[in-house]
Formats: C-alpha cells, structure tokens, sequence
C-alpha cells in the first residue's frame, strides 16, 4: 500500500478518509473495498480525477453525457490519471418542479459535499442546461479542490418549412404566432418536432450558452471549450482536453480561488455584456463570485455596459446560432476583439494567462457573427441596470433584445397578483388593457412563486396580440429565460412577497421606464406607497417542512445572486467590478454605430 503524506497534502485515494478514529484501518478499508472493482495499486496510486457525471434521462440537454464521459476519460489516462466517475442531481428546464432555480442551490450543494466527501485530486464538472453549470461553479468555488468545468454544448439547428429553427428563441415566436392565431394547430405541431435538432442545449445565446462563454471568460474551461455543439468531433475532443487538463490540474494544484479572481470576474462581465448574454447571467454571476467572497456592485455593471458594446450576432438579440458562433471562432475570436477591456493576465485553468491562450488559439478571419469593436450590433452592453421607486434595490432589461420604441414609456399599470392570477386573466376578452398599458405581474421573485420561476416574459393579451401587438412593457420580480427577447424589466428587488414596492402596484397607476436614465418609476407619492404597504403586513413566506422551508429561510435577493445566505463564505474581498473599470482611454478601439 502506498504511504500517503500527511495533513493538508494527502493526495489520491488517502484523502478525505472516513472516520473510524484509525487512519491505517480507514486506508485499507476504503482499498479493499475499491480492489473490489477489480482496481490495482498502479491505478489506485495515480491522480484521482474525479468527474461529475449529470446524465439523465430527465435532461436532453445532457443526452450526450456518455460520450463525453468515454472522452474525458481518455483524456485522464492518457494524461496518467484515473479517472473516476460519480453522479450528482441533473436539472433541466422543463423537468423541473418548480423550477429549475429552486433546484440550483441544491444541486451545488450536492456538488460540493460530494467534492469534499469523496477522495480526488481534480474534479472535472460536466454541466450544460441552464442552472447546472452555475451549480456546479458554485459547488467547486466553496469546495475548493482543483476543478475544471466542460459543458455538453450546443444542439443543432432545425428546419421547418424552410425556415431554420432553434430552441427556444424560435419556440417563443411560434407559440406567439400560434396565440395571435397566425398559425393553426398543425403548423404548431410540425414545428414541435424541429425546434430541437439533437441533444445539447439551447442553440441561442441563452442561459446556457451564456454561462458556457462566462465560464470560458473566467478561465475555468479549456480555451475554445464554450462554442462546439454537442454532437461534434470538436466537442468530444474538448471533452478529452479537458479530462488532460484536469490531470495537470491535480498535479500542479491549481485552485478556483487563484483562477476565479476578480480580473476574472470583470472579463466574465465584460463578455456577458458583449455577447447580449442572458439576464440570468448576472444573477449566476453574482452568486458563484459570492461564494469566492465577491459582491457584484450594478451600478458598476452599468457602467462597463455603457462602455462594452454587443458583439455577437445571435439570436435573441441578433440573427444566428451557437453552431455558426462555433464556426465563426468561438470566445478566443470573441475575447481577441475585446482585448483592450479585459485584463490579459487573469490565469486559467491551463496554468497559462488569458493573454497566452489568446496568442495561441486559432488565428481569427472574416466571418459575419463576431462583429469587430468598431461595428458592433448594439453600442452599449445588453444588459441596463435600473432603479427607482419601483425598484429601490434594482432591477434590469435586456436593452439589446428590447424594442426601440417602447425605451422610454410612460403607460398605465395592468396587475396581476400572481402567475395563477396572470394565467386565468390575460386571455380573457374581458380583460381592460391596450398596448400602451404596462403589464406587472407580482410574486414570482425568490420566495414569492417560489423559485423565480422565468415567467416575467408575461405573454401579450391574446386580444392584443391578434391586434398585430408583438412587445409590450412588461415588469415583474421574476426572471425570463435567456432565449427570451421583449422589452422587458425583471428582477425587481426588494421582491412583492417581502414587501418590495411592487407588491402596492395597482391597476391603474401610472408607471415611467427610461432605460436612457437608467430608471423606472411608479408615478404614486412616497406617503401613498407607504400607506399600502402599512396595510398589506406582508410576511416572508415560510413552508411546514423539507427542502422548501430550507430555501424560503435561506434563499437570498437576486442582488445577491439568489443563494442561501448559510453558503456565503465569511471573508469579504469586496465589490466587483473595482470602482475604476479598466479602459484605455488612448485605445483607437471605440464602439461604432449597430447596422
Ligand atoms: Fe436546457 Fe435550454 S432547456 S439549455
């Protein structure tokens, strides 16, 4: 048996012993029981690479997870590791219940314990749909042990009478179409069957691919690892990479903490904004940097929006899909444009700076998705920080995926209490509203729905949208999904259900969005709204039992990523970005006018 070193620096499998209060015993019991598989000493004595396995049959999005566990594996034992696999909660969109954000802390909660209960040198994360690879950074942030993240990646496009077609951004504008009675029942149930081509996620920049360029962005993933769909050669060979690097990670010790920096940080937000990425990346962003000790100050954040224009040409702020992304360079060709803003010498989970992978990756060409800086198809960053009285903590709009006209509006409040209101009115003929009203719908923040379900992309009135009315404002506590597009304002904080403004919004009142100014107001005096809320004696919403009481005790506002509150760590390293954002004023590179 092979002598483990002592205290902090045991490696492989004599780490992480369970306790029977004699370390020897402890050792050979766990050998004994792991030779049962049929493993020698030579094996046993390398770098254990453990891989966190989230296939399922619940979750498409990871459908090619066996694949890229053949190709981690390779990766490990050519590198001269052993690879060894255990499974963790998987969460997909549609199967979850719920929702999936309910589900999020409790999946990085499973991530972490396992992390630190089971023996492993590096952990390589294998995430994909929406709230899985934050789940998992944020498990491997508190866990500690060296980790590297690969995600399944993107599905293939799909084509129905001609039209290309991809979840979910073309989902939402077919059901619209089928609401608005453009489209009859067959054409709905053709397109059902195309609209997701292949396993894989969501093939806009959505939430998925959003968090797979953040974390690219961060250096916690193989350079070039964010961009190739799933059922390709490239990914499988980003899948083996990736089980190498994790191999060199185990070796060289390299930590999240050293590579999740605040430089890091900063160049995720950067590239968040440049891809016109999903507003749930800033919520996600914000809680894996708090698990490292990081606020995330949005008045910051707008200001680097101001100066990071939209870069990336995909849908649902632009035209095109994460294939052509892919093909089209992916995030190194994406980071090279935005080389001025970023700070070049954040490490990776290579061992090697930013800079160094970006001098190495694939030379860049002339190609029609990553627009260079000078000519972007936004000037600002998608995503613009608002607050008011409305939303004294704040609250955001996806300004790249909004309509032009309806920026700056001033429009009579239609209220619904709840989803369940929302859902047995907004249809109704009946219902007293035109399309210069302003949709609110209340309680489906944090702890209101709860699990800030993405329901504030509230449907148009089925009465307006035969009308030909295709956006309207709409304002909510909850959140969209990142395939989503609308002139949209989401994550009202304080949330209704804790007493936030938006729970006194009535029928009626006068609200006032200006994404010029950053703000949204209800035109209501301050003695009023203290009024109504005096009356309300709202209540935080609490559960008899399980899991749910856990979250609706613990779970944190949007401003602080939605986590629970017993998960921050203990040390603060402050806000994010720094108070200075770094610029070069003398660069040549200004953002241009969008085409
Ligand atoms: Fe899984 Fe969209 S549903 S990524």
């Amino acid at each position: 048996m092979a002598k483990g070193t002592q205290g902090s620096e045991r490696r492989g499998f004599e780490k992480n012993l369970t306790n029977y209060g004699d370390r020897g015993f402890s050792t050979f019991l766990r050998k004994a029981f792991i030779k049962g598989a049929g493993f020698t000493d030579d094996a046993l004595d390398r770098p254990i690479i453990g891989i966190a396995s989230t296939g399922s049959a619940y979750n498409p999005c990871h459908g090619n997870a066996p694949q890229l566990l053949d190709a981690i594996r390779r990766g490990v034992l050519l590198a001269g590791g052993l690879p060894m696999d255990f499974p963790t909660i998987s969460i997909h969109e549609s199967f979850s219940f719920p929702t999936s954000m309910f589900l999020r802390n409790l999946m990085s909660m499973d991530t972490e314990e396992m992390i630190r209960a089971q023996p492993m040198d590096a952990v390589v994360l294998i995430g994909g749909c929406d709230k899985t690879v934050p789940a998992q950074l944020m498990g491997a942030a508190s866990a500690g042990v060296p980790a590297i993240q690969l995600v399944t990646g993107s599905m293939l496009t799909g084509s129905h009478r001609g039209s290309r077609v991809g979840a979910c951004t073309d989902c939402r504008r077919y059901w619209a179409s089928y609401r608005a009675e453009e489209i009859d029942e067959a054409e709905i149930g053709d397109v059902n069957n195309q609209l997701v081509a292949s396993v894989g996620t969501c093939s806009v920049m959505g939430t998925a691919s959003t968090m797979a360029c953040l974390t690219e962005a961060l250096g916690m993933m193989v350079s070039g690892g964010a961009a190739p769909p799933a059922v390709t050669a490239d990914r499988m060979r980003v899948a083996e990479r990736t089980g190498s690097m994790a191999v060199q990670l185990a070796r060289t010790g390299l930590t999240p903490d050293r590579i999740m920096t605040r430089q890091a940080f900063e160049n995720a937000l950067r590239v968040l904004l440049a891809i016109g990425g999903s507003t749930n990346g800033i919520i996600h962003l914000t809680a894996i940097a708090g698990r490292m000790g990081y606020s995330i100050d949005l008045k910051r954040v707008d200001a680097f929006s101001r100066e990071t224009p939209v870069l990336i040409d995909l849908k649902p702020s632009g035209q095109y899909y994460m294939e052509d992304f892919h093909k089209a360079g992916g995030v190194p060709a994406l980071l090279r444009e935005l080389r001025p803003l970023l700070h070049l010498d954040a490490m990776t989970v290579s061992g090697r700076t930013l800079e160094q992978e970006l001098d190495d990756a694939p030379a860049s060409f002339d190609q029609a998705v990553i627009r260079p800086f000078a000519r972007p198809i936004y000037p600002q960053g998608g995503i613009a920080v608002l607050q008011g009285n409305l939303a004294p903590g704040f609250a955001i709009i996806k300004q790249s995926a909004a309509s032009g006209h309806l920026m700056e509006h001033e429009g009579r409040a239609v209220v619904f209490e709840n989803a369940q209101d929302m859902a047995e009115r907004i249809d109704r003929d009946d219902l007293d509203v035109d399309a210069d009203d302003i949709l609110v719908l209340k309680n489906i923040g944090p702890t209101g729905a709860p699990g800030m379900p993405e329901a504030g992309y509230l449907p148009i009135p089925k009465k307006l949208a035969r009308q030909g009315v295709k956006d309207m404002v709409r304002i909510s506590d909850g959140r969209m999904s990142g395939t989503a597009g609308g002139t949209i304002v989401l994550h009202v904080t304080p949330e209704a259900s804790i007493g936030g403004t938006l729970a006194v919004v009535q029928t009626g009142d006068r609200i006032r969005l200006s994404v010029k100014e950053r703000s949204i107001q209800l035109l209501v005096d301050e003695s009023e709204i203290q009024t109504r809320l005096q009356a309300m004696r709202i209540a935080r919403p609490d559960a008899e039992r399980g899991y749910k009481k856990l979250y609706l005790n613990a779970v944190l506002q949007a401003d602080r990523g939605v986590d629970f509150d017993f998960l921050m760590p203990t040390a603060d390293k402050g806000a994010i970005p720094a108070e200075r954002p770094k610029t070069d004023p003398d660069s040549s590179q200004q953002a241009g006018s969008p085409e």
